[in-house]
């Protein structure tokens, strides 16, 4: 059988991946599609690089778009990354009627919508099971396997560098700064590590994820997102001793009104929860279908081989319906195009969940009697508080709290009140609690 021609656009860490998983698999990927997949243009920037792939038999190019506009390739796959370089790209590759598969989670959570769009109108599959945690095929899982469930909730550590910030945190008893330098020096944080740990990373990704569990258009916009900055090494502490966990999650679920919520920030989660025993660089993403109930996908959330995984699958999926007419394939998204609705998209002020707060206070009497009557006005009703022990050499003492489920306006109001106390001497922290499966 004729071999399926692939250009890959990038030979980074996912491209070099996927050229040498391709060579090594490369039989029992022909067994499965009765077609070998052969790389035969592979596009870099500087093309006097060492590279550790083994490219016999490939044209090495650094002219990108003329990878996308060959005519003898059928599939291409853009692993360059970043969004104003891949996008034309990506546009000149689907304009001449090729399938593309990118993993490319902040093009698509930017400019999925028009991407998809135009991929459509050309009647070419765009195919991005790498760009949401790497080894992991949830999109398969959501858009395909729990096809028959209404889903009730997504929730995500969708980024590595974050999970294993706050793993090192926990087990070593570091502070923030001090796992992320380390986090460094072992590769698994970039020098500018804003994408990780702000949020916007796992922020991309659940853009996508729910669009795909709901048939939404993807909205970036729409999301709340804090990363895990503010996380101190006390909070981790506190919240261990209470028998939580912190994680960053990427949280969806439906909310009322037909509304969806749609958030990434650091939450407790009861220790015996699945997704607390997901420690150091892996990935979880825990989905409670309305058939199903919970289920949970674990895996290798990046890295070469593991994102190699996801792209090399979308490839076999791709090539099988090569030339198939569109109602052959599946909808990118998991819905039909008349299906997708615009939901509304949940303000982070309604949302219903318990608290964690740690407020600084004088240590003097009286405080909590203070602090409790504010949160009764705003109907805030308690679940534990404790004040602990002055740090060594400080006067003001930690006052931790667990709320009862509550609307987030109220903490909110109340936590501004609170702040504005005499006997209250710095900022409040609040950290939202989940709800999640335990084992
Ligand atoms: N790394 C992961 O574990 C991981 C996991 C999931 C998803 N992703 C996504 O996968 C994509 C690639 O990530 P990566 O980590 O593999 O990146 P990377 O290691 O930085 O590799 C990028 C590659 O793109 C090439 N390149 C950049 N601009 C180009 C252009 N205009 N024309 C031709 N080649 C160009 C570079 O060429 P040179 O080699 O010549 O510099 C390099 O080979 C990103 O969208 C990323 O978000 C990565």
């Amino acid at each position: 059988m004729e071999p399926v021609r692939i250009g890959i656009l990038g030979l980074g860490t996912v491209g070099g991946g996927t050229v040498a998983l391709l060579r090594r698999n490369a039989e029992s990927l022909r067994r499965r599609l009765g077609r070998p997949l052969e790389v035969t243009r592979v596009a870099v920037q500087d093309p006097d690089k060492p590279r550790p792939a083994d490219l016999s038999g490939i044209d090495l190019t650094t002219d990108a778009e003329g990878v996308c506009t060959d005519p003898d390739i059928d599939i291409v796959v853009e692993l360059v990354g970043g969004v104003d370089n891949a996008e034309p790209l990506v546009r000149a590759a689907l304009g001449h009627g090729k399938p593309v598969v990118t993993a490319n989670k902040a093009l698509l959570a930017e400019r999925g919508n028009e991407l998809f769009r135009f991929a459509g109108e050309k009647g070419v599959d765009l195919a991005f099971e790498a760009a949401v945690a790497g080894g992991i095929p949830i999109i398969k899982a959501l858009r395909e396997g729990l096809a028959g469930n209404r889903i009730q909730s997504v929730h995500a550590i969708a980024n590595g560098t974050a999970n294993y910030i706050l793993s090192r945190m926990r087990t070593q008893g570091l502070e923030f700064e001090e796992a992320l330098a380390e986090a460094q020096d072992l590769g698994y944080a970039e020098a500018d590590p804003t994408f990780d740990v702000d949020g916007i990373d796992a922020a991309h990704k659940l853009a996508l994820v729910a669009a795909v569990a709901f048939g939404t258009p993807i909205n970036y916009d729409a999301l709340h997102m804090e990363g895990i900055r503010a996380v101190t090494g006390e909070d981790i502490q506190f919240a261990a001793e209470m028998g939580y966990r912190i994680k960053l999650l990427a949280i969806t679920r439906p909310a009322v009104d037909d509304g969806v919520e749609i958030r990434v920030h650091p939450a407790l989660v009861p220790e015996s929860a699945m997704l607390a025993g997901v420690e150091g660089v892996f990935n979880a993403v825990e989905v409670v279908g309305d058939a199903v109930g919970p289920t949970l996908y674990y895996g290798p959330g990046a890295g070469a081989e593991p994102t190699a995984s996801a792209v090399v699958g979308d490839l076999v999926d791709v090539a099988r319906t090569l030339g198939a007419p569109p109602e052959y394939r599946v909808p990118y998204l998991g819905f039909h195009a008349e299906g997708m609705r615009e939901p509304r998209w949940a303000p982070i002020e309604e949302v219903e969940t318990e608290y964690y707060l740690r407020l600084q206070a004088k240590d003097q009497p009286g405080v909590l009697a203070q602090v409790t009557r504010i949160l009764a006005e705003e109907g805030i009703s308690i679940e534990a508080i404790r004040q602990k022990e002055p740090l060594p050499g400080e006067e003001d003492v930690p006052v931790v709290l667990l709320t009862h489920t509550t609307r987030e306006r109220a903490i909110r109001k109340a936590l501004a009140a609170i702040d504005r106390l005499d006997v209250i001497t710095g900022p409040s922290q609040m950290i939202r609690l989940e709800e999640v499966g335990t084992g």
